[in-house]
């Protein structure tokens, strides 16, 4: 949770880090601050409230200085107060701190640090970073090695951008836990919680590691390591397109990030399916090839076991994946909550695969499940959109969904995404495995190279209708979703999504798990979107769609083109919305649009912040 920025170079560094901050304003948002250096010191400007409380007050009282760090925060401790929000100074306001991350033994710090004579001004547990520096500073006069010894007494996790008001023109930077990567520009430098800040000034970045510490001036950035020795590294580079990172004429991001699904899967796809060698004379079939990923053939024979773990929308992914991974190979596989993950007694071993999902590559939960599965041996595989995010770097193989930018706390490219890269995943491990016949392969590889015009025929199709169910609905009080096997692992993504951003009381329902108690709950009006994308199972499905509509339920379904049973599923449901015919498999990519759809337009029609869900934030960095 929350967003740093740093800059250092030529510019007004106010006006690049109020930029920095819309853009990473998914990441927090209920109070933001900037402090900025120039020849007569730093200078503070914070603000509870979204970052345009923040702009409002730096019109009236303008921050120069070319150097200087912002923050938008999400409150862990603390209220979301001007006095909580960061920057935070030390006593004698010489040395300024913004932090992402939470200091676990503050209480103890800040008790010891008040017993020596320091005056806290917050709740927040950051402002004792300040303060540990200032100790730290007093002793050795030397920036690094405070912003160093200081670091080294905390407990729990931090991203740290620090500016010393003796040193103009300096800032330092550390990580542990909490991801922060350095741009590198033409004469300027940026620190970031993330690559949306920086790609509209550079492309070049440095991902800094856990335990590292980044001194950079005008001149040049250094890397240490917590020993002080210093560290080499080559930058990467983000083929991120700054646009996307901006509303490009959209009302919110959420949309325009639902209209970039089909570009988002072309990516995902792009260089992974690829014609057969083929003999004279036949057509060239299709056939995945994932070896990107960096594991061998002979690893991926040697697994008996897969584990999928991940948190909220990827675990619904998850779900997905682990149907696909169970009908193209012959492994056990199961997709845990990762926030639950070490709770139980999995058998992970040595012969595990444990295939992490995650947009951001930095969610705690997610980070925690992959160091656990390390500790007992498994390999790990991560399927993530952010290049040297935590998890790429924690993990021993790496497929990049490429999405792109998601920006709306709601993900939808990024869960589309990962459905194709999992269905990816399952073609290519069942073929190395000898599980998939070769006809099987190139029928999924043909259909998912289909996905990405489908999924635009689907937004222009049922945007309309997304709308009008949005209104006739938007007053209800709980709505439920069923459907069976991949049905219901799109159901639970379907339910998410309405709660996370319009507020409404949702249930995903097993469609067979209705009467055994739910089915109570059903009466005259009660919504209910029904899934009925899984030709074999159209037809108990259909009696439970009955069921409901038996009771007075208002039910719409979702069902392929080539649906088995559509007269009496027409019958029965009050509306039918169907999509175009694909292989059981993958209907779920198609199935989700409709879904996102109608949670963006319900949230709309309840007049509520889409893209920034109260209570919510993008990345959760804490467990
Ligand atoms: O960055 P991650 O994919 O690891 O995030 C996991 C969840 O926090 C995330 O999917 C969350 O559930 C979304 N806001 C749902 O739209």
């Amino acid at each position: 949770m929350c967003g740093i920025v740093g800059y250092i170079g030529s510019r007004n560094a106010a006006d690049v880090l109020i930029d920095g901050l819309r853009r990473l304003e998914y990441r927090g948002y209920d109070s933001a601050g900037i402090a900025a250096q120039n020849g007569a010191g730093i200078h503070i400007e914070k603000r509870a409230g979204r970052i345009d409380a923040l702009a409002e007050a730096l019109r009236a009282r303008p921050l120069f200085g070319t150097a200087g760090i912002a923050h938008t925060r999400w409150a862990t401790h603390g209220a979301p107060t001007d006095a909580n929000a960061h920057p935070h100074t030390d006593c004698a306001g010489r040395i300024s701190v913004v932090h992402n991350g939470i200091v676990e033994n503050f209480q103890e710090l800040k008790r010891e640090l008040a017993q020596a004579g320091h005056r806290f001004r917050s709740e927040t547990d950051s402002e004792v970073l300040a303060h540990l520096i200032e100790e730290a500073w007093g002793r050795t006069g030397d920036p690094l090695e405070a912003v160093r010894a200081a670091l080294g007494r905390v407990r729990g996790s931090y991203a740290v951008a620090v500016l010393f008001e003796a040193h103009p023109g300096l800032l330092i930077a550390a990580r542990r836990e909490s991801p922060l990567v350095v741009g590198l520009g033409d004469g300027e430098y940026l620190v970031a919680s993330d690559a949306p800040a920086v790609v509209p000034h550079t492309r070049e970045i440095l991902v800094l590691d856990d335990g590292e510490l980044a001194r950079i001036d005008r001149t040049g950035v250094r890397l240490f390591d917590m020993r002080g020795n210093e560290v080499e590294k080559r930058p990467l580079r983000v083929d991120w397109d700054p646009e996307e990172a901006e509303k490009g004429g959209f009302e919110h991001f959420m949309i325009k990030e639902i209209h970039e699904q089909p570009a988002a899967l072309r990516r995902a796809l792009a260089g992974r399916i690829a014609p057969e060698e083929n003999g004279a004379g036949s057509p060239a079939a299709l056939r995945v090839d994932l070896a990107e990923a960096g594991w061998s053939a002979e690893a991926i024979r040697a697994f008996r076991k897969v584990y999928l773990v991940a948190c909220g929308t990827a675990h619904h992914a998850g779900l997905v994946g682990k149907r696909l991974l169970e009908a193209a190979t012959d492994l056990d596989v199961a997709a845990e909550l990762a926030s639950e993950f070490r709770y139980g007694e999995p058998r992970v071993g040595p012969a595990a695969l444990v295939i992490a999902v995650s947009q951001s590559g930095e969610t705690a939960d997610t980070l925690a499940a992959v160091k656990e599965a390390k500790l007992r041996g498994a390999r790990v595989l991560a399927v993530t959109n952010v290049v040297g995010s935590s998890l790429a770097r924690a993990a021993d193989y790496v497929l990049y969904t490429h999405a792109g930018p998601e920006i709306a706390v709601a993900s939808t490219k990024a869960y589309l995404t990962q459905l194709a890269c999992l269905g990816l995943v399952a073609l290519y491990v069942g073929r190395v495995r000898g599980t998939l016949s070769k006809e099987r392969e190139r029928e999924l590889a043909a259909a998912l190279e289909r996905l990405p015009a489908l999924v635009e025929q689907v937004i222009r199709a049922v945007e309309p209708k997304a709308r009008e169910l949005a209104r006739r609905w938007q007053d209800a009080r709980d709505l439920f979703y069923i459907g069976r096997g991949l049905d219901y692992a799109v159901a639970r993504e379907g339910q998410l999504k309405v709660k996370e951003i319009a507020y409404v009381h949702a249930e995903a329902l097993a469609a067979g798990e209705l009467k055994h108690g739910t089915l109570a709950l059903i009466e005259e009006g009660v919504p209910v979107v029904a899934l009925a994308t899984q030709r074999p199972l159209v037809d108990k499905t259909l009696s439970n769609i009955q069921e409901v509509a038996a009771r007075g339920g208002d039910v719409v379904a979702l069902a392929l083109e080539d649906c088995p049973r559509r007269e009496a599923l027409e019958e029965t449901a009050r509306e039918v919305w169907y999509l175009p015919a694909v292989p059981a498999e993958l209907a779920p990519v198609l199935a989700a649009v409709p879904l996102q759809l109608f949670a963006y337009h319900m949230a709309k029609a309840r007049g509520l912040d889409v893209d920034k869900p109260r209570n919510l934030a993008k990345s959760v960095t804490v467990e």
